[in-house]
Formats: structure tokens, sequence, C-alpha cells
């Protein structure tokens, strides 16, 4: 099958290879999918960029592509949930969306919106489904006031209509030639970056969402209320996530020294701070078929590559300019 691999750490168009490997087997407790759709994030070329080369199981070359959608064509013995045919899409946390077939663990698919096209489908899962948990990991309610950073991108345009759906007033950071574009998504206030601090803007804020780090993530704290909530994507590992994560007590030191500045912040403001580090979660994806049914959630595709073209694809997202998503034809 047609597949996109990673092959080297070097410039991005010298990592990347448009080649010919072998179809995905499937056991019996997955699916394999004909691709018709997959998208680019910028997870992408941070694995490009060696985010997972510390890893044991990740070896060169491998697969790449977390946003898949297709049609089931073969089913393990354990897969009741789903019947061959079936058009579905799916966050595919172990990556291979880019490829003509990919294999998945039945219960992270979900069913794939009827009103939307397959390309609409694969832009959806990663960038929804962080949305989603973050403003789940803030306990975002109706009346609350958020800020969102990167309205325009691919995680900020999805939950800036999230955040209106449960009813918060939201403030959302993006450039001049953005401004319209993000308002149109129902953002009450939106701040050209260009032209505006949203610093002297935004005041007391229940929430921030911060999808850009390093001085974003220290500045929230000077937008929220005292015991407001800083959610990032980007930022620091905080202490219970670091817990969690079991690391030995160097690391744990280590990320202790790389969150003082936020530590500080944290106990100016009171404040819960966490990263989200997203997890596939199929009845969360179940749930945003539904938000984009009742057309509660609009996807926004900036540009559509073919899959042998995926390079610029992926080139297109790395400039960190992308309006809404980036999507790969496959079928
Ligand atoms: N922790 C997790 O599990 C997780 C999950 C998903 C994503 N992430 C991370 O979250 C970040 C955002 O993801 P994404 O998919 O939304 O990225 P993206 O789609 O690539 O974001 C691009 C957008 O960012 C905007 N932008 C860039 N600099 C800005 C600034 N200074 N102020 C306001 N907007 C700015 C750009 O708008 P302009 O052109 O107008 O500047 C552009 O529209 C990435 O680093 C990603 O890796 C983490």
């Amino acid at each position: 099958m047609k597949a996109v691999q990673h092959i080297a750490y070097k410039e991005i168009s010298e990592s990347i290879k448009f080649s010919d490997i072998e179809k995905p087997s499937i056991n019996k407790n997955e699916v394999l999918i004909e691709a018709y759709a997959a998208s680019v994030n910028p997870l992408d070329i941070k694995v490009l960029t060696g985010k997972l080369k510390m890893r044991k199981n990740y070896t060169l070359p491998a697969k790449m592509g977390y946003d898949v959608s297709g049609k089931i064509i073969e089913k393990g013995e354990n897969v009741t949930n789903f019947n061959i045919g079936d058009e579905v899409y799916a966050y595919v946390d172990k990556q291979g969306a880019f490829a003509e077939y990919v294999s998945v663990k039945q219960n992270i698919v979900s069913l794939k919106p009827k009103n939307t096209t397959f390309e609409e489908a694969a832009s959806l899962p990663l960038v929804s489904l962080t949305a989603t948990q973050a403003l789940r990991r803030g306990k975002l309610k109706a009346g609350d006031k958020i800020l969102i950073h990167a309205g325009s991108g691919g995680v900020g345009s999805v939950a800036i209509q999230m955040a209106k759906t449960t009813g918060a007033y939201v403030y959302t950071t993006t450039s001049t030639d953005n401004v319209q574009w993000v308002k149109a998504l129902g953002a009450d206030r939106v701040i050209d970056y260009k032209t505006e601090d949203y610093k002297t803007i935004v005041k007391d804020a229940d929430m921030v969402l911060d999808t850009l780090g390093n001085k974003y993530t220290e500045d929230a704290f000077k937008v929220i209320k005292k015991g407001g909530k800083v959610i990032t994507l980007v930022g620091p590992v905080d202490k219970e996530t670091a817990n969690r994560m079991k690391l030995n007590f160097f690391a744990r030191t280590y990320l202790a020294w790389k969150r003082r500045k936020v530590t500080k912040r944290i106990s100016e403001k009171a404040a819960y701070y966490s990263l989200v580090l997203l997890r596939p979660n199929s009845r969360q994806l179940n749930e945003i078929t539904k938000q984009v049914e009742s057309e509660k959630i609009k996807t926004n595709i900036e540009k559509e590559y073919p899959l042998k073209d995926a390079i610029n694809a992926v080139l297109h997202v790395a400039n960190g300019r992308t309006k809404g998503k980036v999507v790969i034809k496959i079928k």
C-alpha cells in the first residue's frame, strides 16, 4: 500500500518519504480502515523533530499521522461494535494515518458524523478530543469567562465553538487577517495580537486555554481571577501529571525546576494549573459526532493535499500559520 513514512531526523523535507509498504494486518480487537482522508497536526512535526526519539518502541522508518477517516473493510473476531462498510474516524494514538489502510483498536474508533465528508471528518478527532479534554479539565461552565489562545488554529477553532455551546464568554487571540474568520466561529471578543495586548483586555478570567506555551503560559496567570484555572497543552508538566508519570527522582526534580516560574504564579493566584496530554477516547468522540451532527461544531479546512503530496501538507502545518486544518485526501 502507499504510505508516508518518517525516515530520518533531518530537515522536514528530507525526513519524510512516500513509500510502498506492507498493508497492516489486524488482531482480534482491531478493525482495518480503508482510509479516505487524514489530517496533519503540529504533533506530526514534533515527532519528525524528535519528540518520540527516546522511546524504545519508536524506530525508523515509522508510519506517520494521527487522524484518519474511512470505511471498515475487515474486523477482528472480538469486534462487536462495528460492521464491514461502516464509515468511521479515529485519533490513531500509535500513528499510521497517512496510508491507504490503517489498523486501529475498535475501542478508539467512532462512526463518523453523517453530515460531513471524509475530509471534514478526518480533520476532527485530535483537535476536538483535545478541546473536549481541556475544557473538561478546567470544568468550564455557563457564564465563565475563558481566554482561548490561537483561535484560528486547529484546537482553538474547535475549542471556541465548544466553549460557546457550554455558555461561556469567549476571548480569543489571532492575527489581523484572521479576525473576521474567528469572529464567525462565535468568539465574543477577538483580540488582534498584532494591534492589541490581550493582557490589558482580559481581566479576571475563569480559565485560560494555553495553546502557545512559554511566556503565554506564565502570562496566563495575569489575566485569571484569584482561584482561576490555566489549562495548557504545551506548558511545563504540572506536579500531579509528573507524579502520575512515575518518573524517577531526577526527572521529577528537573520538571519541578522547569515549572518553577509557573509554580510561583500558581501560588500568587491560588490557581489551578494542569497540562492536558491527549488520550484517545471513543466515548468522547461519539459525543463529538453528535455535536457535529447537530451543527454545534463545524470543522474548517484550509487546504487539502493528495497523499503523494503529504510532504507539502506537513510543511504547511510546520509554518505555524494554519487557519483551521490541513487535510490529506487519500481516496
Ligand atoms: N498536549 C496535547 O495533548 C496537545 C494536543 C493537541 C495540540 N497540542 C499542541 O497545541 C498547540 C496548538 O495546536 P493546534 O493544532 O491548534 O496548532 P495550529 O493549528 O498549528 O495553530 C496555528 C494557529 O496558531 C495561531 N498563532 C500562532 N502564534 C500565535 C500567537 N502568538 N497568538 C495567537 N495565535 C497564534 C496562528 O494564527 P496567526 O497566523 O493568526 O498567528 C494559526 O492560525 C500545538 O503546539 C500542538 O502541538 C497539544
